[in-house]
């Protein structure tokens, strides 16, 4: 991959249940993959492109490759999972995809944009800083036992 962001494309059933959990494993710890039964189910409702359905798009590089993807849920107005292959962190593609997902949600006439993230995910926290939002609260054992998530927030005026 050169320096600029990835190019973002929509994704395809059945042909990405394999390309996103081939990502999420790779970019998550095991507690916080996709269940296979919901995954499929994801991104069916994605790949759809109901505009009040599940919103989602995948991050190729150069070579066509995936190398990210985000989902957001427009029902909600919320970021609900992004990621960036290890192998092309820090060159713009989490915040391409952050930046997309957004602009989505305010097409359809979202007023603010919402996610959770761990308060221990430092990268992810500095990540959706950079993008604009700001930490709306602290839900205690959000993600488990003495795993709390922050809510953070952009204002879409
Ligand atoms: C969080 C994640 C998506 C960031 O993806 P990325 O493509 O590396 O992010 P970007 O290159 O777009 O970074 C944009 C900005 O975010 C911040 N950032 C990203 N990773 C960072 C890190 N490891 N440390 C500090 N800041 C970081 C920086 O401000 C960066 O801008 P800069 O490179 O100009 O300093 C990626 O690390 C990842 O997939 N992590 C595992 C999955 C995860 O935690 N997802 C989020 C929770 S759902």
């Amino acid at each position: 991959m050169t320096e600029a962001a990835a190019t973002l494309r929509p994704v395809q059933f059945p042909a990405d249940v394999a390309t996103i959990r081939c990502l999420d494993q790779e970019c998550f710890a095991r507690e916080d993959w996709y269940h296979e039964e919901l995954l499929e189910a994801f991104v069916r409702a994605a790949a759809s492109e109901d505009r009040r359905s599940l919103w989602a798009r995948v991050a190729v590089d150069d070579s066509g490759a995936a190398c990210g993807f985000v989902f957001a849920d427009p029902s909600h107005s919320r970021i609900t999972k992004v990621c960036a292959a290890p192998r092309c962190r820090r060159r713009g593609v989490g915040q391409a995809l952050v930046a997309a997902a957004v602009a989505a949600l305010r097409a359809r006439k979202a007023l603010s944009v919402s996610l959770f993230v761990r308060v221990s995910n430092g990268p992810a926290r500095a990540l959706y800083a950079k993008c604009g939002f700001a930490v709306d609260g602290t839900e205690v054992d959000y993600y488990g036992k003495g795993l709390d998530g922050h809510r953070m927030l952009l204002d879409c005026f």
